[in-house]
């Protein structure tokens, strides 16, 4: 007997508190299967709104299911909050990060159980705890942080931590590793493994091909809200997995027609993240893709956010077509032609209860009505053209951002770059919870734009993107520049992690 069955399990489009909207017949899920062994690692799969995230919604609590049963151990159970799913020893570790800026790391682990001695909140427990937990995750945090200074990478990594604290028989990962660089990946990878050999049983949701055989004992595909099928380990293979998940076989992933032009857009000369950090000097031209490589922690987002204005940096000049910009003021750069894809999407890129039309027209409202009058018609043009470019799948161009599935928030947050019309294009993590074949589009469409002259500047942590994209890749390491990689041949795996470690190791 299985320990997890779920049972045709279907979901209709609901509303915000769950209820299925009355006189709809679009189903989100529909009739799943899903079963689960104990100490098993179960991959599950699909493009970009699927329904992944929707059917673990309903496991973990969150949405109630329209249809379906789900047993554990035989007997029937029904979650109704992720209280009741962690009563029943399932713990969720979600997409999007759950966790609450203005509280320290420790009080995001224990919080709804905060330990007490006598009836007092019991801090240094907690902390000491938070911490034992962190150095057995083998990363470098200190309990005490608030959790809005860390990075998107660490985030996930106190998300995981907090649902590692739980004694939980079932856990489900959302997307774990799609901020996290291969170091952390690593990390995680040794844990899952350690809780498999303890009897935990996790479900394991995941865009990146390559870690499915590294982790995966099963893996099972939806496709529009339906069940496909379910692979044995030995049957992992990447063309069967594809063509399962897209329903066709794919294309080339990387398509490199630009060709880098002359004029530099951009050249940031001897700029400094903090005050004691190394001085960063970098340039991107006309046309050609940049790469940006290193770990989380390394300083790229930062170098990012200080180019564009987002943060404070220390002396140095950024200069655009060859003139220094004396205000780095994101509302003007934009203006100017410049524009930064945020890593963090649910906090930085998008409003989340507005719609996707909203969404994709937020900055590029100079542009679309620069005498202040508004038409609709406009921004509804623009949105459907973003919308049918990338392939949002979507119900309305008026359903919130806050209901899309995280792919497809994240196109979204793409199209609001694009919509702006840059002539320098910074990128941090572009392709983040992507599927596979939509990666390929985007990776095409980057192509088409550098092809028509803008300047791209990518922040990535997967290998192959950054590899596969780029004309030129910098590595990042302690807040600096520790190397420019110019020719193709020596852009390797391997080179590049040996420089974002740094030679004498030492892995904070
Ligand atoms: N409240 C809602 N109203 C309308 N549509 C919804 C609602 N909630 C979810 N959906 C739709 O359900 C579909 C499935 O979403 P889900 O988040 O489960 O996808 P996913 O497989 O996790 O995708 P991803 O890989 O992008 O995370 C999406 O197309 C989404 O737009
Ligand atoms: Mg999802």
């Amino acid at each position: 007997m299985a320990l997890l069955e779920m049972k045709g399990i279907t979901k209709y489009i609901f509303d915000s508190y769950g209820v299925a909207i009355r006189n709809t017949t679009v189903k989100i899920l529909d009739k799943v299967d899903f079963s689960l062994e104990k100490g098993e690692v179960h991959i599950l799969v699909g493009e970009n709104g699927a329904g992944k995230s929707t059917l673990m919604k309903v496991l973990g609590g969150l949405i109630p299911p329209d249809e379906g049963e789900i047993l554990l151990d035989g007997k029937p159970v029904r979650p109704r909050s992720a209280r009741d799913a962690l009563d029943l020893g399932i713990g969720f570790i979600h997409q999007e990060l759950n966790l609450c800026g203005n509280l320290s790391v420790r009080d995001n682990i224990f919080m709804g159980r905060e330990l007490t001695h006598k009836g007092m909140k019991d801090g240094k427990e907690m902390r000491r705890r938070s911490e034992e937990l962190l150095k057995e995750m083998g990363v470098n945090i200190d309990p005490d942080t608030l959790v809005k200074n860390l990075s998107t990478a660490q985030q996930q990594i106190i998300e995981i931590a907090k649902v590692f604290s739980y004694d939980c028989r079932i856990i489900i990962m959302d997307e774990p590793t799609s901020s996290l660089t291969k170091t952390e990946i690593d990390i995680l990878f040794r844990l899952i493994h350690r809780l498999k050999a303890q009897g935990v049983s996790i479900i394991y949701i995941s865009h990146r091909l390559e870690e499915f055989e590294r982790v995966g004992d099963r893996l099972s595909v939806l496709r529009d809200g339906q069940y496909i099928g379910t692979l044995e380990k030995e049957a992992f293979h990447v063309d069967r997995i594809v063509s399962m998940m897209v329903g066709r076989a794919l294309g080339a992933m990387y398509e490199n027609t630009h060709v880098p032009g002359g004029e530099r857009v951009l050249e940031v000369r001897a700029l400094r993240l903090e005050p004691h950090t190394a001085p960063i000097s970098l340039h991107v031209n006309r046309g050609e893709i940049v790469g940006i490589g290193g770990l989380v922690g390394a300083g790229r987002t930062e170098l990012a956010k200080s180019i564009f204005g987002y943060r404070k940096s220390f002396g140095g000049q950024v200069l655009y077509n060859g003139n220094p910009l004396k205000k780095l003021d994101p509302a003007l750069l934009i203006r100017a032609g410049i524009i930064y894809l945020t890593e963090d999407r649910k906090t930085e890129g998008l409003i989340l209860d507005m719609g996707i039309r909203q969404n994709i027209s937020l900055a590029s409202l100079f542009r679309l009505f620069p005498r202040l009058f508004m038409f609709g018609h406009k921004e509804e043009e623009l949105a459907r053209d973003m919308v049918g470019r990338l392939n949002v799948v979507c119900n309305a161009l008026e359903q919130t951002a806050r209901t899309l599935s995280g792919g497809n928030q994240q196109k979204v947050v793409l199209g609001k770059c694009l919509a702006t019309q840059p002539k320098l294009l910074i990128l941090d993590e572009p392709t983040r919870g992507i599927d596979v074949g939509a990666k390929a589009e985007i990776y095409h469409m980057i192509d088409t734009i550098a092809r028509s002259g803008v300047a791209v500047l990518m922040i990535s942590s997967d290998m192959p993107e950054l590899i596969g994209m780029s004309d030129r890749i910098y590595v990042m390491r302690e807040g600096a520049i520790v190397v420019e990689i110019t020719e193709k041949a020596e852009m390797q795996q391997e080179t590049i992690l040996e420089h974002t470690i740094g030679r004498t190791g030492g892995v904070a």
